[in-house]
């Protein structure tokens, strides 16, 4: 008999809090995290330092496919991200890391070539996919299936937050602008575009505390019998 190992994909537009509520969500089911988001972070970060623009489309797939990535998880919990062994955690973090990663998401090459290197880590006993199409194409059997969203101006004012923090000197209209124009080309792009899959549950969390996020997901993760 073939078990299929089950998935729970978090989909939403950046800021929205998909990233925390997917790591609370594994670490709580112990199960396995893809984040893709990172896989296309790194591709664009590759490629600044292999010396290919991002708009050189053919270029970029090519290091899409060959794409030596590897994570692993610092002693402080913080995951560390390598691109041919050189550390990219922070670089792959900042604004213009996002930037990259918004544009060669659009080529549907690059698509094309992470897709098989993401499915291959719904493993047992369970994968939280984090991303923009988990739910609509990568996963889209997904038995449970989440779309976060929040204003933009909620999401900017977190972000900021997360940079100001970080040390990073930022200004909030330039973070809305920037928000703004990637929400734009993640939900426009002819493959894979942002939206919600057709089953997944829609969660607003402008209003929210994480903590009341959480806790609705994990009401609908155990009334699927995942707990
Ligand atoms: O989730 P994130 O902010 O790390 O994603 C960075 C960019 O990558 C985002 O602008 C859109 C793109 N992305 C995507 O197109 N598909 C995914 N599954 C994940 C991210």
């Amino acid at each position: 008999m073939v078990t299929v190992v089950p998935v729970i994909t978090v989909d939403g537009p950046s800021g929205a809090g998909k990233g925390t509520i997917s790591h609370m969500l594994a670490e709580h089911l112990g199960w396995h995290l893809l984040d893709s988001g990172a896989l296309y972070r790194v591709t664009g970060q590759a490629c600044l330092i292999e010396g290919v623009s991002w708009g050189d489309h053919p270029a970029v797939a090519e290091i899409a496919r060959h794409l030596e990535v590897s994570f692993s998880t610092a002693k402080n919990g913080e995951i560390l991200v390598a691109y041919r062994g050189l550390d990219v955690s922070s670089a792959i973090r900042t604004e213009e890391g996002g930037r990259g990663a918004s544009k060669v998401a659009a080529i549907p090459a690059v698509r094309e070539a992470l897709l098989q290197r993401q499915r291959e880590l719904q493993r047992s006993p369970g994968l939280v996919a984090d991303g923009r199409d988990m739910g609509t194409v990568v996963f889209h059997d997904a038995p449970l299936k989440f779309f976060l969203t929040a204003s933009v101006s909620e999401r900017a004012a977190r972000r900021y937050a997360q940079l100001i923090a970080k040390g990073e000197s930022v200004s909030l209209p330039r973070l809305l602008e920037d928000i703004e124009e990637r929400d734009a080309r993640d939900r426009s792009r002819e493959v894979s575009p942002l939206a919600p899959a057709e089953d997944a549950i829609v969660i607003d969390s402008s209003a929210s505390p994480i903590t009341d996020v959480f806790e609705r997901v994990m009401h609908e993760a155990k009334s699927k019998g995942f707990s």
